[in-house]
């Protein structure tokens, strides 16, 4: 059984059609890369996914359980976290407390478990020797690695990536490749990138999204290389 999957699913606004009845069934331990041009509803389906939209139409099921009406609260619960791409972070708290949130009220261990527990979160993230500074100092890189930290702070195993890459130079983004890749095991992780080298080495599988419809989904190497990829994407 998927762990997580989306059955028929739309979402319209007024009446564009942001996602387009899109099945799709992800397994554990799975690292999905999702791309499309601008508009896709790539960020739609991570949303209808997370639960902060609701879809027009179709289920999202979570182990054959149906949580297409849970709030977002109920989904962090029940596994499922967003890494937004403008990391939404507390500014006046430090990194160590922004962490520890998402463990108290997401993971909802208690205050000794939770402080095991960040500590290994900022370790996997490389923010161990950032844990006491404010977020607001923070440049960009360790701003993602943040919003990476506080994701998987609430032990999700369903993990949603929104450009987490974005805005970062290549060696920026190889050493979030890394970060991304500690947080795979047990989990699935769908990460949305417009850059295909942040996603090649860790997605094994890559769905592609045009005009709200799934148009490929298959192994990385075999989307990639597929001549309906290079046309519709690549040629925009
Ligand atoms: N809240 C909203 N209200 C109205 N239209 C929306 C809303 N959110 C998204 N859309 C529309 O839905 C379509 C899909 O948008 P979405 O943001 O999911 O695309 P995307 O693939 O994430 O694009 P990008 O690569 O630019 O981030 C677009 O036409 C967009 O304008
Ligand atoms: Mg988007």
């Amino acid at each position: 059984m998927a762990l997580i999957s989306t059955v028929d699913v739309s979402r319209l606004f007024g009446s564009v059609y942001a996602v387009d009845r899109v099945s799709v069934e992800l397994n554990e331990g799975e690292g999905v890369g999702l791309i499309g041009p601008n508009g896709a509803g790539k960020t739609t389906l991570l949303s209808l996914l997370a639960g902060s939209l609701k879809p027009t139409q179709g289920k999202i099921m979570m182990e054959g359980v149906d949580v297409t009406m849970l709030p977002v609260f109920a989904r962090v619960t029940a596994g499922i976290a967003r890494a937004a791409q403008i990391p939404q972070t507390f500014n006046r708290l430090t990194v160590r407390e922004n962490v520890l949130l998402p463990a108290y009220f997401g993971a909802r261990l208690s205050q000794h478990d939770a402080g095991i527990w960040v500590d290994e979160v900022l370790e996997m993230t490389d923010l161990l020797r950032r844990a006491g500074q404010q977020a607001a100092s923070l440049g960009l890189l360790d701003r993602k690695r943040l919003e990476l930290a506080k994701a998987v702070a609430s032990k999700p195993r369903v993990l949603l990536l929104d450009e987490v890459a974005a805005g970062l130079t290549e060696p920026e983004i190889a050493s979030i490749k890394e970060v991304v890749k500690r947080l795979q095991p047990g989990r699935v992780i769908v990460w949305v990138e417009h850059i295909p080298f942040a996603l090649q080495g860790v997605c094994s599988r890559l769905l592609v999204m045009d005009k709200g419809a799934k148009l490929l989904d298959g192994p990385f190497d075999e989307v990639w290389a597929s001549d309906v990829l290079q046309s519709t994407y690549m040629g925009m």
